[in-house]
């Protein structure tokens, strides 16, 4: 399970219907990316390039970006990532670390195979940092 009642598979189709948005025309590698929230809304985002290639947007970014405008104080019970032309599509690093802005739980990826893999977020980003450490 992704949350309580939210099986890991559900996540991963509404991450792979997502990815069929992505706007991808530099890499055409489409990603797409659904969280579930602690409140328990499903949020899904897909990356977004740009012709200054600099400017692209990943999946997992788009996703929370949108969760925190639906509703300013969410935190993120577990995300699933799809990407169309590789499985496992792991998270690159600058997401892991929003992710991380928002206490992600769970990171759940497809397997070789297809079948959803739920990896604790701590064996993705050990020893991270994040905004507890700055204090007040
Ligand atoms: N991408 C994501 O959307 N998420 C990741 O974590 C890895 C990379 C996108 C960015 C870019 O549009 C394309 O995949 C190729 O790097």
């Amino acid at each position: 399970m992704a949350s309580p009642g939210i099986p890991a598979a559900t996540l991963i189709d509404r991450a792979r219907d997502v990815a069929r948005h992505s706007y991808s025309p530099s890499s055409h590698f489409p990603v797409g990316a659904a969280l579930i929230s602690d409140t328990g809304e499903i949020i899904t985002g897909c990356n977004v390039e740009n012709a200054a290639y600099g400017e692209a947007i990943c999946a997992e970014r788009n996703a929370v970006t949108t969760m925190i405008a639906q509703a300013a104080g969410q935190t993120i019970a577990a995300i699933a990532i799809v990407g169309l032309k590789a499985a496992p599509c792991w998270p690159c690093g600058a997401c892991r670390q929003v992710l991380r802005e928002f206490n992600c739980q769970k990171v759940i990826v497809e397997g070789e195979g297809g079948e959803p893999a739920t990896l604790a977020f701590s064996d993705l980003l050990p020893h991270s940092f994040g905004p507890e450490a700055l204090g007040s």
